[in-house]
């Protein structure tokens, strides 16, 4: 194992379940300490300790990303259990299902608080160290929705795009300054976020996939891997899609 003071850092957002958890264990694998954020501690200290057991090294640490206070506690853990971040994904996130015209105002704001907000208020807090460094690497996870839409998920599908306009502006802001950022916009995936769509939901999305199946969260992973890799050096800005081919840009 390497020494603690060369152990690139990473904070996985909502990383307690589903894609966020197939994340965290696969940034460990990768060489990073990595924080392990939820809003439910049970969850986050539980893939926290899957990850000790596997040989390594992660914190959980509570915090709701929507929160401005909470987000100053996780970034504040983060640097006292591993130092600087050196990398950052987004990827908290919530569903909600309703037809536009029964959307109510405050299922709309908790969309947009806890995907957009979030990612605002994570983005910003390890930035000024990552652009001191001239280093770091920011990854924001969108939605395949974000750029087709979604029946019963237009706060969703919204919230999503507000995403990928953030990751483009972002990225046209820092690149130069040795920060990339990037998002990842996933399909349906297997996690219980999916799940809690309606059955009548999933089938009709299965049935338009040319893939003919969803996702698993290892599958997205891979996806975060590479673009935090140097082999990625070249994307600024992109949205890839690990989507079974939902969407073909
Ligand atoms: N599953 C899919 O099909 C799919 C497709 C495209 C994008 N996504 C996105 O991937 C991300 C992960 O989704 P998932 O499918 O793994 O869902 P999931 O429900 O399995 O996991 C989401 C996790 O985020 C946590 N969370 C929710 N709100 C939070 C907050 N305010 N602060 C901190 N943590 C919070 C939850 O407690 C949960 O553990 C989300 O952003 C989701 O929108 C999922």
């Amino acid at each position: 194992m390497m020494s603690s003071a060369i152990i690139p850092s990473a904070i996985v957002t909502g990383a307690g379940s589903g894609i966020g958890r197939a994340i965290a264990h696969r940034l460990a694998s990768d060489g990073y300490a990595v924080v392990v954020n939820d809003l439910k501690i049970e969850a986050a200290q539980l893939v926290a300790d899957e990850i000790s057991t596997s040989d390594g090294k992660a914190k959980a640490v509570a915090g709701d990303v929507s929160s401005e206070p909470d987000t100053v506690g996780i970034h504040k853990a983060a640097f006292d259990a591993f130092g600087d971040t050196a990398l950052l994904v987004n990827c908290a996130g919530i569903v909600h299902q309703s037809l536009f015209e029964n959307l109510e105002v405050a299922d709309f704001d908790r969309m947009f608080a806890v995907h957009v907000r979030g990612t605002f208020l994570m983005t910003r807090l390890v930035l000024p160290a990552m652009l001191a460094a001239r280093s770091g690497v920011i990854i924001n996870i969108a939605s395949q929705l974000g750029q087709i839409g979604g029946i019963e998920l237009s706060h969703y599908a919204a919230a999503k795009s507000a995403i990928i306009g953030l990751t483009k502006s972002l990225a046209r802001e820092v690149s130069s300054r040795g920060v990339r950022v990037n998002a990842v916009a996933p399909g349906p995936i297997n996690t219980p976020l999916v799940r809690a769509l309606s059955e009548d939901w999933q089938a009709r999305k299965a049935a338009e996939l040319p893939l003919g199946r969803f996702g698993e969260p290892e599958e997205v992973a891979a996806t975060v891997s590479f673009l935090a890799s140097p082999a990625a050096s070249l994307f600024v800005g992109q949205t890839l899609g690990p989507n079974s081919g939902d969407v073909m840009l």
